[in-house]
C-alpha cells in the first residue's frame, strides 16, 4: 500500500463484480473512502460486506439513482473526490436482430448511466472545486470490434466523446475527466455473456498471451484517480495486453 488515493472519497458504480469490484478492491488498499453502487443487490450487498463499506441498490440509467449514490457518499464521508461510472452491460446481439427496446437498454445503462453520472457529481465537485471523474470504455467501439456488438460498440465510442466534451466543460472547476479502455478482461459477465470459443478467440489474439484480470484495468483507473494524473484530462488508457497491435490475424508469424 502506497497511500495514491489516500483520504479520498470515491463512489464506485457497477462494484459489485468484475472490474468495478477490482476497481474498489484496489482504490481501499490504497486508502480510499467508498461507496459502491450495483443493480444487483445481494451481490452489491456481499462485495460491500467484505470490504466493509457502504452499499446503495441503484440502476445507473436513472438520474435520481445517481443522485442517490452521490448524496450517500455526501452523508457519510461529507465529499465527493472521485467517482467512476463502470456500470455497463453487454448482451450480444446481431443488428438484424436488436429490437429498438433492445437498443435503448444498453444506451440507457452504458451511455446515459455515463451522463447522470456525471451530472450528479459533479454539483459536489464544482462547490469543492475539485475532483475525478472516470469511466469505463472499452476497444471495442473506439477502436474494433465484432459481430454481435453494435449497440454496445456505440455506447463506447459515445462515452469516448463525451469525456472529452465533459473535460472540456469541467475544467474551470478543477476537475479531470478521463476514461479506461480495456480489451478482453475476464469477469463474471464476460462468462456469462461470452461462450468458451469467443474467449478462446480472444485470448488468442492477445500479443501478451492472456486475458487481463479487473486489478489490470483497476491499475489504470487507480493511477487516473492518483495525484499523478493531475495535469490528465480528456483522455483514455487502453489497458487491452497489445490486442489492437497486429496488423495481421497470425501475429506470430515473422516473414521467412
Ligand atoms: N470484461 C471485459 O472484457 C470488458 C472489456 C471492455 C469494457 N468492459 C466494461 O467494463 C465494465 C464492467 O464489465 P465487467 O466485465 O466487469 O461486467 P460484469 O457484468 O461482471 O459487472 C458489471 C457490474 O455492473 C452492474 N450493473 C449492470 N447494470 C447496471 C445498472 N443499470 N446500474 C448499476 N449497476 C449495473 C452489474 O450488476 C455488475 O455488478 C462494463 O462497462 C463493460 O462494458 C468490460
Amino acid at each position: 500500500m502506497t497511500g495514491r488515493v489516500e483520504g479520498k472519497v470515491a463512489v464506485i458504480v457497477g462494484a459489485a463484480r468484475g472490474i468495478g469490484k477490482g476497481i474498489a478492491l484496489r482504490f481501499m488498499k490504497e486508502g480510499a473512502s467508498l461507496v459502491l453502487a450495483d443493480s444487483d443487490a445481494a451481490y452489491g450487498q456481499a462485495t460491500a460486506d467484505e470490504l466493509g463499506v457502504p452499499f446503495i441498490h441503484i440502476d445507473i440509467s436513472k438520474m435520481e439513482d445517481a443522485e442517490a449514490a452521490v448524496a450517500l457518499a455526501l452523508a457519510t464521508f461529507g465529499r465527493l473526490d472521485i467517482v467512476v461510472q463502470n456500470a455497463g452491460i453487454y448482451p450480444w446481439q446481431l443488428i438484424e436482430n436488436t429490437s429498438p427496446d433492445d437498443w435503448d437498454r444498453v444506451m440507457a445503462v452504458n451511455l446515459r448511466g455515463s451522463f447522470n453520472a456525471a451530472r450528479a457529481a459533479l454539483v459536489p465537485m464544482k462547490a469543492q472545486g475539485s475532483g475525478r471523474m472516470l469511466f469505463t470504455s472499452s476497444i471495442t467501439g473506439p477502436h474494433v470490434t465484432s459481430p454481435g456488438h453494435g449497440h454496445y460498440s456505440a455506447t463506447k465510442a459515445g462515452i469516448n466523446g463525451f469525456i472529452r466534451s465533459a473535460a472540456l466543460e469541467f475544467s474551470g472547476y478543477g476537475i479531470t475527466v478521463n476514461g479506461v479502455e480495456p480489451g478482453n478482461i475476464l469477469t463474471e459477465g464476460m462468462q456469462e455473456q461470452r461462450g468458451a470459443a469467443f474467449i478462446q478467440n480472444m485470448e488468442n489474439a492477445i500479443p501478451l498471451g492472456r486475458l487481463g484480470t479487473p486489478r489490470d484495468v483497476a491499475n489504470a483507473f487507480l493511477f487516473l484517480a492518483s495525484d499523478d494524473a493531475s495535469y490528465i484530462t480528456g483522455t483514455t488508457i487502453v489497458v487491452d495486453g497489445g490486442q489492437l497491435l497486429p496488423e495481421g490475424a497470425d501475429f506470430r508469424i515473422l516473414p521467412s
